[in-house]
């Protein structure tokens, strides 16, 4: 099982489309880490790694937004901190209990779910603004 990155998802940005495609290349490996069976340790380093990388995507998002005076940005910045908070949530669950099914399954339909709905059209909309702009 993998989330499969698709040109529809294209925002039009080149850093941020690039960094997109990093997030879902990085939930793979976690999935992969996964369902291979690896480690605590391994799936941990996985999930920490991710963690920080969305964290600096945010960021260079929001920035990105800020520079053009993006009217969205506020329902961005609420999106954004909400998948944070679900994330640490998500971390918290794997601390405590490890790879679980009940973790794989959140990874799989909530994490993949609400980049692919967040990218598909909050996201888009940044692109569209911006291409509007120049
Ligand atoms: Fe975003």
């Amino acid at each position: 099982m993998a989330v499969q990155w698709s040109d529809e998802l294209a925002v039009g940005v080149g850093a941020i489309d690039e960094q997109h495609k990093g997030i879902f290349s990085r939930i793979n490996n976690l999935l992969n880490a996964m369902a291979q069976g690896k480690g605590r340790d391994e799936v941990g380093k996985v999930i920490t790694f991710l963690a920080d990388y969305v964290v600096k995507h945010f960021k260079a998002e929001e920035e990105i937004m800020a520079k053009h005076n993006y009217d969205g940005i506020s329902s961005q910045k609420t999106e954004h901190a909400q998948f944070i908070r679900d994330f640490s949530a998500l971390k918290m669950d794997f601390e405590k209990n490890g790879v679980t099914t009940h973790l794989v399954l959140q990874v799989q339909n909530k994490l993949c779910n609400w980049l692919k709905n967040h990218i598909g059209s909050e996201d888009k909309k940044i692109g569209a603004f911006l291409k509007k702009c120049a």
